[in-house]
């Protein structure tokens, strides 16, 4: 797990050396995100001018985009917003830049390693590599890639798509003056990286060109806007579902909550499967915005029991935290959720 960065600016920080084994000299690194327990890890990295590097592979999966300058990989010249999804044990030809280049690296399956070889590892699943230039060759497209979506306004290009995860690479943009008022988390991590321009988000303040997060799940993240607009990289770990809500004070527990109660709405016989084994618990977490005291209530309207069409009120007397209980949840040992008539 990557802990949450943000917000963080790589521009405030100073590179390092790459002393790792394997590769050249005259690479500098910032690191913006990092995995303790893999290795995973994103980096802005900067190769200086005259930089080489012999053809080679990576033992995890990487992916690249050229921030800025040149870089030629093997005899193609590669400019600003080059992106490379380079699966593990994939050898890439000689690499090299004249005039320097920057660089946003990133790691997903282990520490950045380099083996010097001209042939792919014989376990490499090359037919997954692809690079394109996304600035020139691929149009904008609208963002609404997912339902509900973001407001319109935010256009994105699909650089990678995982169709085991559903976890994507995308560069996004926002147009000037665009806003979007309502507040979101999802049920993945979320990573972004500005390549250039300015955007700004209600808890986090702004983010500047070279202004990156690292996201875990669950954070509420919005309103946003974006001035005089900007160009990012993006990333989710997984699927990406927008949880949008108006609550500002919502905590990441009570997000998660949610999230469970409406796969529990929406896939009743998932929910069951995966989480009672004995008996079908007639409680869903709770989604706070279902139970929430709102302007109005007091007028004897019923707000605490709504139905959502598949669960039945806790009318019935037996008590789930009984030892003896037939009904106790399978969880329960010793969690503690609230039950409103216990
Ligand atoms: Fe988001």
């Amino acid at each position: 797990m990557r802990p949450h960065i943000e917000p963080f600016c790589d521009r405030d920080v100073t590179f390092k050396n790459m002393r790792l084994p394997g590769f050249a000299s005259g690479m500098g690194y910032k690191m913006l995100s990092f995995d303790p327990e893999t290795g995973g890890c994103s980096m802005s990295v900067q190769l200086n001018p005259g930089y080489y590097q012999p053809p080679g592979f990576s033992w995890g999966e990487r992916e690249l985009i050229i921030i800025s300058g040149e870089l030629q990989v093997g005899d193609r010249t590669c400019r600003k917003g080059h992106y490379f999804f380079v699966p593990a044990g994939y050898a890439l030809p000689e690499v090299r830049s004249e005039q320097g280049c920057l660089v946003l690296e990133m790691h997903n399956t282990g520490e950045p390693s380099h083996e010097e070889s001209t042939e792919h590892h014989p376990q490499a699943q090359v037919n997954l590599y692809h690079n394109v230039d996304s600035f020139m060759d691929i149009p904008w497209a609208m963002g609404n890639v997912v339902s509900p979506a973001v407001a319109s306004g935010c256009l994105i290009k699909l650089l990678n798509y995982n169709p085991i995860s559903h976890a994507m690479t995308f560069l996004y943009c926002m147009t000037p003056g665009f806003y979007q008022d309502n507040i979101s988390y999802h049920d993945c991590a979320e990573e972004s990286y500005h390549l250039w321009g300015a955007s700004w988000m209600m808890q986090f303040g702004d983010i500047p060109t070279g202004g990156y997060f690292w996201r875990p799940a669950y954070i509420n993240h919005g309103a946003f806007a974006s001035e005089y607009g900007c160009v990012a990289l993006g990333r989710t770990d997984s699927k990406l579902f927008n949880h949008f809500h108006y609550n500002p004070w919502s905590n990441p527990i009570e997000n998660a909550d949610r999230s469970f109660a409406r796969m529990h709405q929406r896939d009743p016989q998932l929910y069951k499967w995966a989480f009672s084994t004995d008996h079908n618990h007639p409680h869903s977490p709770e989604d706070f915005e279902q139970t929430m005291q709102r302007r109005g209530d007091e007028e004897g309207h019923d707000n605490e029991h709504k139905s959502d069409g598949h669960r039945h009120d806790h009318w019935h007397g037996h008590h789930h935290h009984d030892k003896d209980s037939p009904y106790r949840h399978p969880l329960d040992e010793p969690h503690d959720h609230h039950h409103h008539d216990d």
